[in-house]
């Protein structure tokens, strides 16, 4: 029988009331917390190190080995007030343990939350010997009594905040054994105890006990209930899985491969997302397919980069582009009014691929901030200045940025050889090449480029800018691609580091209208520029090669959350597409060849979308990394800190998939 039922009839209601006045000091066991020693190892920067100096036994008594299973009968953080009087038993980690006049109370978390736990000494010694030798961390289950704080003692900051539990029966489940890596307690002692994130990676158990990321966790959790429900009770869509070990699908990255057994010498490829699958099962009649999918890139990683990662993937058939956007829009509103009591803008803003290249030199502009980008080159076709002419001769281009005040911001040493030069230059720039704007629309900066521009000119470039005096006019010179590039990069650098991103707006946009191909000068070669099963722009079907796609990303704070489009649904174009991108019929037939099959046997007009739910819900969360999102996620060189994957195998395992040592 469980504890608490075997203790509910011995219980009787005596309450005497003390109170302990607050602010008490949080760090009691602070002595018993100093980090433990990480020791970098060959293949991962950080390793386990249960090493006798790092487990020092924190309770000086003997281990109890004794199983107990509790039966709780709530969660610590859904009491309220209206609980005041009921007799309760709960199980959790000791979050704050204090010792103050002979007086005991504890903080009591589990994942719904904190309550105070106090004790009384006369009436039940016992339970009040426990709380005294239990320390933070300690998994512990304590019955008592709910009742309400005096006024001195009420704490607005928690949820719990009016209410403790007159403890009766305490039980020591678990001890903690070691010196913990880090604080867990509250998010305000957590920010005085900052820890490297490879750290938290490695203890991640201790980690996801965290308040901000256990509350990241939940969020994750609620986004995805809110979606199964929106998508599935709203709108008639099926969660239908595809599977794991399948074959390459182009998107882009490096496949990871697992080697069969059973087929020595081949190779299965993980997803890098269901895509084929899902078209598919458009092809099946599942008209409103979604999942909740996992994918994997070997790729290099970036904050919002993972090589396993979750899509929110979705296909529709007979759904043309609006509906499909409109759809998604909606969805996307929805979620951030649910999750955040956020009001996005209906609709959303849309650019064309075109627009947001021109105007931000990015397609996936943030645009909470301004500083849009002018095309200057015409200004300087015939300039003496012949870096800038020759530039536009060959066929490249000149934008100019301009920064409000930016001129008395950047000392001329500073645009020479500081941190914003330094941007330009990690974007693959020579130089930065800028004007200030004097008073009375005259302009200095870089020599030979002032003395070669007359004053009809400067009257140009400033107007075209909206340049006024004081201003700094940033240029970047080339070709079309590293000058938005380093626009670009310029562009966010300047926002973020001149206050400029005003953080109550939400930059939320469609960019549509993406070329189908892009031209890969390195292979001499065309590349889809989504996936080659997008549908060209019915306008430009004479000359696929410079179409417009079908494509659409959405992007939030210069975040793209979701990417898709409408797909070929008919196999000549399909094979006119693969031809263009350099695979050849055979080849198309040997990796492809059941998606073409498909499409001969009844494909319906169809299209899809897939959202990088980490990426989501990091914004949700209002998070820097998807690794504060993902209970499990890999370090930046794409490694497990928990279980070292990847790691050596048994020389057997590999012998069985008839490899040689
Ligand atoms: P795409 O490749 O654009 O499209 O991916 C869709 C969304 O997935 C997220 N994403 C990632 N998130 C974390 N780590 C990564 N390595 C990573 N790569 C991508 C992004 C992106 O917008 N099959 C198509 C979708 C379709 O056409 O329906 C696809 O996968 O937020």
């Amino acid at each position: 029988m469980s504890l608490y039922l075997r203790a509910l009839p011995s219980l009787s209601l005596k309450l005497r009331p003390f109170y302990l006045k607050p602010p008490l000091p949080l760090f009691y066991l602070n002595k018993f917390l100093k980090p433990i020693s990480v020791k970098p190892s060959r293949s991962l920067s950080i390793t386990a190190s249960a090493s006798p100096d790092t487990l020092i036994p924190v309770s000086k008594k003997p281990i109890d080995e004794s199983l107990l299973w509790v039966s709780r009968s709530g969660l610590c953080g859904d009491l309220s007030e209206n609980d005041v009087g009921k007799r309760v038993c709960l199980c959790g980690w000791v979050a704050l343990h204090r010792i103050h006049g002979g007086l005991s109370f504890l903080n009591l978390r589990d994942h719904s939350g904190i309550i105070q736990v106090t004790t009384l000494p006369d009436e039940f010694p016992e339970a009040h010997s426990v709380i005294n030798d239990s320390r933070l961390e300690y998994v512990i289950s304590v019955e008592g009594v709910v009742r309400k704080r005096p006024a001195e003692s009420v704490n607005k900051k928690m949820k719990t905040g009016m209410i403790e539990i007159a403890a009766e029966n305490v039980q020591i489940l678990n001890a903690v054994k070691c010196k913990l890596p880090f604080l867990v307690t509250t998010s305000d002692d957590a920010k005085n105890d900052p820890f490297k994130e490879e750290i938290g990676l490695r203890y991640r158990c201790l980690a996801l006990r965290r308040p901000q990321m256990n509350s990241n966790i939940m969020l994750r959790h609620r986004v995805v209930k809110f979606i199964r429900r929106y998508l599935e009770d709203l709108h008639g869509f099926v969660e239908i899985e595809t599977p794991i070990l399948s074959r390459s699908t182009p998107e882009g990255a490096r496949d990871y491969l697992v080697p069969s057994r059973v087929q020595p010498g081949t190779f299965y490829a993980l997803p890098q997302s269901p895509q084929l699958f899902k078209q598919m099962l458009m092809v099946s009649g599942f008209d409103k397919y979604y999942q909740i999918a996992r994918c994997f890139r070997d790729e290099d990683l970036r904050a919002d980069r993972q090589p396993e990662f979750t899509q929110l993937d979705m296909e529709l058939a007979f759904t043309p582009l609006e509906d499909m956007l409109q759809l998604n829009e909606d969805m996307i509103r929805q979620v951030f009014l649910e999750i955040k009591g956020v009001q996005l803008p209906n609709p959303f803003l849309r650019l064309t691929y075109d627009e947001a290249m021109s105007r931000y030199g990015s397609d996936r502009p943030d645009i909470r901030f301004d500083l849009e980008l002018k095309d200057v080159s015409d200004l300087f076709i015939e300039s003496p200045f012949k870096v800038f002419a020759d530039a536009v001769a060959s066929g490249g281009v000149i934008k100019a940025l301009c920064v409000p005040s930016g001129g008395k911001t950047y000392s001329n040493t500073a645009l020479k050889k500081g941190d914003l030069y330094s941007e330009a230059v990690k974007s693959g720039a020579k130089g930065l090449p800028y004007l200030k704007v004097v008073s009375d629309g005259d302009v200095e900066g870089i020599a030979a480029l002032v003395s070669n521009m007359d004053q009809s000119r400067k009257q140009q470039l400033l107007e075209r800018c909206a340049a006024e005096s004081g201003d700094l006019i940033l240029f970047a010179v080339g070709s079309h691609s590293s000058v938005n590039k380093t626009l670009d990069r310029l562009r966010i650098f300047l926002a973020h580091q001149l206050g400029l991103v005003d953080n109550t707006r939400h930059s939320i946009l469609w960019v549509t209208d993406f070329p189908m191909f892009e031209w890969n000068s390195l292979e001499e070669r065309f590349e889809a520029l989504h996936h080659p099963f997008t549908a060209p722009h019915p306008e430009d079907m004479k000359d696929l090669s410079s179409a417009r796609a079908l494509a659409y990303d959405m992007v939030y704070n210069g975040v793209e959350i979701g990417g898709g489009s409408l797909r070929i649904y008919k196999r000549e174009v399909q094979e006119k597409v693969l031809k263009i991108i350099g695979i050849s019929r055979e080849q198309a037939e040997a990796k492809f060849g059941y998606l073409l099959e498909a499409l001969d046997m009844g494909a319906p007009p169809h299209g899809g979308i897939a959202f990088g739910l980490d990426r989501l819900v990091m914004l949700l969360a209002g998070a820097n990394s998807i690794r504060d999102v993902i209970a499990f996620p890999k370090t930046m060189t794409a490694q497990c800190a928990l279980t070292c994957a990847p790691s050596e195998v048994d020389p057997q395992q590999l012998k069985d998939l008839s490899y040689r040592n």
